[in-house]
């Protein structure tokens, strides 16, 4: 049985804060209602949109015509133990911070650098999350979908999934067609590789006088840089770094870094670096700018905000008006990273 709800506002579904009405609404909290979602006569004629924590999007309408499925599907399941390693089942719809809370408790390890990241476990393979040095794909297995255009159940293995950076099979041609249900994560239960390369958090970890490294101490960290980097979005409204890091050609890093001699970079291969969006952001004057009730937070470029009230088509202006003048000075094409709706 499932229950469609219409005219539902979104604007407490989405860290944006952003004012948008869904023509249709339905919560997910079981696999199984996604076949009776399916054949609603309703679902088949309007598009999809599948929604977890709201953390990665903008609502750029003030009304979506069509079916936000909010995903709610709960449970962590141990589904295979080996000498040194578990493999977790995690429904989609956990919350991503509260599932590496709990991997840190249950000393599980490879996640303990992605906390703090808001938003659901489902939606963590849709743009392969990562930070400080890690990415979500490094301990996936496999993830488990309901596919809407064959109405069955798949488990896609991680090589089939296509991460990238920022990037997977489900931001592209399984977007809204593939709905995650559940990841399975490889994890550690002994002999943690820890990952403190990022050299805040070996700053960090030092200021914390930590002698012996846990799980616990690299979280608590990485929190630590976290909160005195990023805004919350409880307080402003925000979906994170709104544009990805661009990489770009060596010898054009390297024309550009005549002009612009402190221009940063991270080698990615022997002929390309990636350049700090929030950098180049910073060059064009955008830092700190605020347009009516939105702008540019005045400590990460990187990162649009709506201080109480703001448009969704307005934050997307402005956003296009800071890859055009990113473009003009640097000639970089920015790409946008959060999911324009
Ligand atoms: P939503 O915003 O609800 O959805 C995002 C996209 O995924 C949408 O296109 C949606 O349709 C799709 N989707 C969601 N759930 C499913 C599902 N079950 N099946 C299929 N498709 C689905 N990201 C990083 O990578 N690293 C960071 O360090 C980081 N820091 C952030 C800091 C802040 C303050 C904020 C606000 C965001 C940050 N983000 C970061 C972005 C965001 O937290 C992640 O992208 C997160 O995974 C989004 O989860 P969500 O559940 O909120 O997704
Ligand atoms: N910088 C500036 N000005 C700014 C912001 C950044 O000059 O206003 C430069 C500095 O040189 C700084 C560098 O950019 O050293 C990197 O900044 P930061 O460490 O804050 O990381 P980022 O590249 O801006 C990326 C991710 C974040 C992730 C952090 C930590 C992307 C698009 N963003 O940000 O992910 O948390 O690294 O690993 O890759 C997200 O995806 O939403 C997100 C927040």
């Amino acid at each position: 049985m499932i229950t469609l709800q219409e005219n539902v506002d979104l604007t407490s579904l989405n860290t944006f804060g952003i004012q948008s009405t869904a023509r249709y609404f339905t919560i997910i909290q079981n696999p199984n209602q996604l076949k009776a979602l399916l054949e609603h006569k309703i679902t088949r004629s309007y598009p999809k949109l599948v929604l977890g924590g709201g953390s990665n999007v903008l609502f750029t309408k003030n009304i979506f015509e069509g079916i936000v499925i909010k995903n709610e599907i709960k449970g962590i399941e141990k589904v295979r133990e080996e000498e040194g390693r578990v493999w977790l089942k995690v429904g989609a719809g956990e919350a991503w911070h509260d599932f590496v809370m709990y991997c840190v408790q249950h000393d599980f390890g490879g996640v303990e650098n992605l906390s703090l990241i808001p938003g659901s476990v489902g939606a963590a393979p849709m743009q392969n999350i990562g930070a400080y040095g890690v990415e979500v794909k490094d301990v996936i297995e496999s993830v488990s979908v309901f596919d809407f255009t064959s109405a069955t159940f798949l488990e896609i293995k991680k090589d089939d999934c296509h991460f990238g950076y920022r990037e997977s099979i489900f931001k592209q041609e399984g977007r809204n067609r593939y709905f995650i249900t559940h990841v399975t994560f490889k994890l550690s239960k002994k002999n943690h590789v820890y990952n403190t390369e990022y050299g805040a958090i070996k700053d960090i970890l030092t200021k914390m006088n930590i002698s012996e490294l846990s799980l616990k101490a690299v979280s608590d960290a990485v929190i630590a840089i976290r909160k005195s980097k990023l805004p919350d979005p409880v307080q402003i409204g925000n979906a994170g770094s709104f544009f990805k890091n661009p990489t770009i050609p060596l010898h054009l890093y390297q024309k550009l870094k005549e002009v612009h001699a402190a221009m940063p970079m991270y080698p990615v291969d022997n002929t390309h670096v990636k350049v700090p969006a929030g950098w180049l952001i910073e060059q064009c004057g955008w830092k700190g700018k605020t347009i009516g009730n939105i702008g540019v937070h005045a400590h990460q470029a990187l990162v649009l905000v709506n201080y109480g009230g703001g448009d969704g088509q307005k934050i997307f202006e402005l956003a296009t008006a800071v890859q055009q003048s990113v473009q003009e000075k640097f000639g970089i094409a920015l790409q946008m990273e959060v999911n324009i709706i």
